[in-house]
């Protein structure tokens, strides 16, 4: 059975017991606080709250999708058997329609009757004192009721089976596991139901950690939101070793030269599939969030392209053969084909001048070497010499190590990665110890966080500089105008114009005016509009700098009043409601240079 006919199939199935279809949404989420769409329930995320209504949406309590899911956390494990960046997910959600009974049964039916699988064994909730969540007894009922023997019933913990919150909070809860074999014999778990009986105002990590304070709520209505990674499925029912075989992959992989590795041939794969969905769903590589992943994606192939002297032609057919293979399914792959296309030509072209410069420098420092005669036993440059090249033009490990290899050349790479650690030193003591200048997913010059979790952090504290900027000039006057700011996942430090110092009393009726907002959960609202209007209506914005003729403004506005608390100029992210901040403490006002004061704010 093809994956197409999978894909058709699954949504049927669930058409037919009661689910309306609904389409994947972007791997662009809605919720600012997660850089890129990671599960299906995310689009639904509010019908479980009950912030909207299902009913009223889908005309259905039950929906079922295919969703365009994308994991950042994968990027370095791409290559092994199993791992990839882009994948799509199938789900069945709930919110309220049904609970385990007929989640557990419609799963159980749709794999063994319409995929004609057996399936090894399934994992239940052990249960959890310290959150207060029992033993799943009923999940283990079912099971057991559908004829799973009692010893393929296997108990498991918070780390496998228990799903959620994503971003910085929400619906979450046990799940159960279903795992069936692949062509080499090994168990591989398919399908994940989540039971979403409860709702955690905060991230994972605090729900984990069990010190924030925040307790389990359980939700009015229980939902369910499972979740089964095609590729998978389709391994399980083509009976292939590894996805790499599966028609998802085959095609793609037989367009790749001979001389590439397996290990690269994946990569390669699927990051192509990765580029195609990012750049029709309107990502365009840059140094930020997104961008900034779509970048790392595009550079590792064209590192491929420049080493093993693959055309460009040969991305280029891969491409086509994606468009071909998705682009009915998902028709924006059909529609931004020729997006798509000149995308990668501009980034490579862009890479290759960078990368072309880096490798001469590295040509002309062997020739140095080899002319002054001046050689070591092992013909070696120093790591010192390798890491200057790393730095300033992307030349990666891969690409040192081959060209030095043809010219009978070594680097010393124990001296590399002491350059290497003392550069992270380097910049780590620049920024409060935060960030070794490696692995930022968000860098906006102003916002930097390493992973999603971060990402999620700094944004509540970049909304909540906005509010800090408004209070400080309601407290001390019109005068006080943007100097800079820098936000990291501990703290946002914000520099203003300032003659004098401020006093105690001040800030703490600043910092009381900023909870105040936080508490009144204001809106913040994005429109686009020339530079002029923004003007006009009174963004503060840095006058230094100069503007598009579009701008972004971000108004933090009362739902209801109206009143507008703070409108700047500014390009994002921020969360939606000031209520996400939660809360936050000034933790010092010191002078930064003349007439420039400094004030480091953190999160409650
Ligand atoms: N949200 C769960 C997951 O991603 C089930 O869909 O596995």
């Amino acid at each position: 059975m093809e994956a197409q006919e999978i894909r058709k199939r699954f949504l049927e199935y669930f058409k037919n017991h009661g689910h309306t279809a609904v389409p994947s949404s972007s791997l662009i989420p809605d919720d600012p606080s997660v850089l890129l769409t990671t599960a299906g329930m995310q689009q639904f995320k509010p019908y479980y709250t009950g912030k909207a209504d299902a009913i009223k949406d889908f005309g259905s309590l039950n929906t079922a999708s295919v969703q365009k899911s994308f994991r950042t956390s994968d990027i370095e494990e791409v290559g092994d058997e199993r791992h990839l960046t882009f994948f799509e997910m199938l789900g069945n959600f709930s919110f309220g329609g049904y609970f385990k009974k007929e989640a557990i049964t419609f799963a159980h039916e749709f794999l063994t009757k319409e995929m004609g699988l057996e399936i090894s064994y399934v994992t239940i909730f052990e249960g959890k004192d310290a959150i207060g969540v029992p033993k799943d007894e009923d999940s283990r009922a079912i099971w057991l009721g559908l004829g799973i023997p009692p010893e393929k019933i296997i108990e498991q913990g918070m780390d496998d089976v228990f799903w959620g919150p994503t971003g910085s909070g929400g619906p979450c809860g046990p799940t159960t596991e279903i795992y069936c074999t692949n062509g080499a014999g090994q168990d591989i778990e398919v399908w994940n139901i989540v039971f979403n009986e409860f709702l955690f105002a905060g991230s994972r990590e605090e729900l984990n950690s069990g010190s924030s304070g925040k307790k389990l709520e359980k939700l009015p209505v229980p939902g369910v939101d499972t979740g089964m990674g095609l590729e998978r499925l389709v391994m399980v029912v083509q009976k292939t070793p590894t996805i790499f075989e599966t028609d998802l992959f085959y095609s793609l992989l037989q367009l790749l030269p001979d001389n590439l590795d397996d290990v690269k041939r994946r990569v390669f794969a699927d990051h192509a599939r990765a580029m195609a969905f990012l750049i029709a769903d309107g990502v365009r590589p840059s140094n930020k969030e997104a961008g900034y992943v779509l970048r790392r994606l595009m550079r590792r192939v064209m590192v491929f392209e420049k080493l093993h002297k693959i055309p460009p032609h040969i991305l280029d057919t891969v491409i086509h053969e994606i468009i071909h293979m998705y682009g009915d399914f998902y028709v924006e792959i059909a529609h931004e084909a020729n997006t798509i296309r000149s995308t990668i030509h501009e980034e490579r072209d862009k890479f290759l001048k960078t990368l072309d410069r880096g490798i001469s420098e590295l040509l002309q420092l062997i020739e140095k070497k080899k002319q002054s005669g001046d050689l070591n036993p092992i013909n070696e440059i120093s790591g010192t010499d390798a890491f200057y090249l790393h730095q300033s033009y992307g030349l990666t490990e891969d690409v040192l190590e081959e060209i030095l290899v043809l010219e009978g050349f070594a680097y010393n790479e124990a001296q590399f990665e002491e350059e290497r650690k003392k550069h992270q030193e380097i910049s780590r003591a620049g920024q409060e110890g935060k960030f070794g200048g490696h692995g930022l997913i968000l860098d906006t010059g102003e916002l930097k966080a390493g992973t999603e979790e971060e990402v999620k952090i700094v944004t509540r504290l970049h909304t909540a500089t906005h509010l800090l900027q408004a209070a400080l000039r309601k407290v001390l006057g019109d005068d006080v105008r943007q100097m800079g700011s820098d936000i990291t996942p501990e703290r946002t430090r914000f520099d203003f114009a300032f003659s004098r110092k401020v006093t105690p009393e001040e800030l703490k009726s600043i910092e009381q005016i900023v909870n105040d907002a936080i508490k009144k959960d204001y809106t913040v609202e994005r429109v686009e509009m020339p530079y002029a209007e923004a003007d006009k209506l009174g963004a503060l914005h840095f006058f230094k700098e100069k503007y598009p003729d579009m701008v972004n403004v971000y108004s933090i506005v009362h739902s209801k009043t109206g009143e507008v608390f703070s409108r700047e100029l500014c390009g994002g992210p921020h969360v939606e409601h000031t209520g996400e901040i939660r809360g936050i403490h000034i933790v010092k006002e010191e002078s930064s240079s003349a007439g420039v004061r400094r004030i480091r704010a953190k999160l409650e």
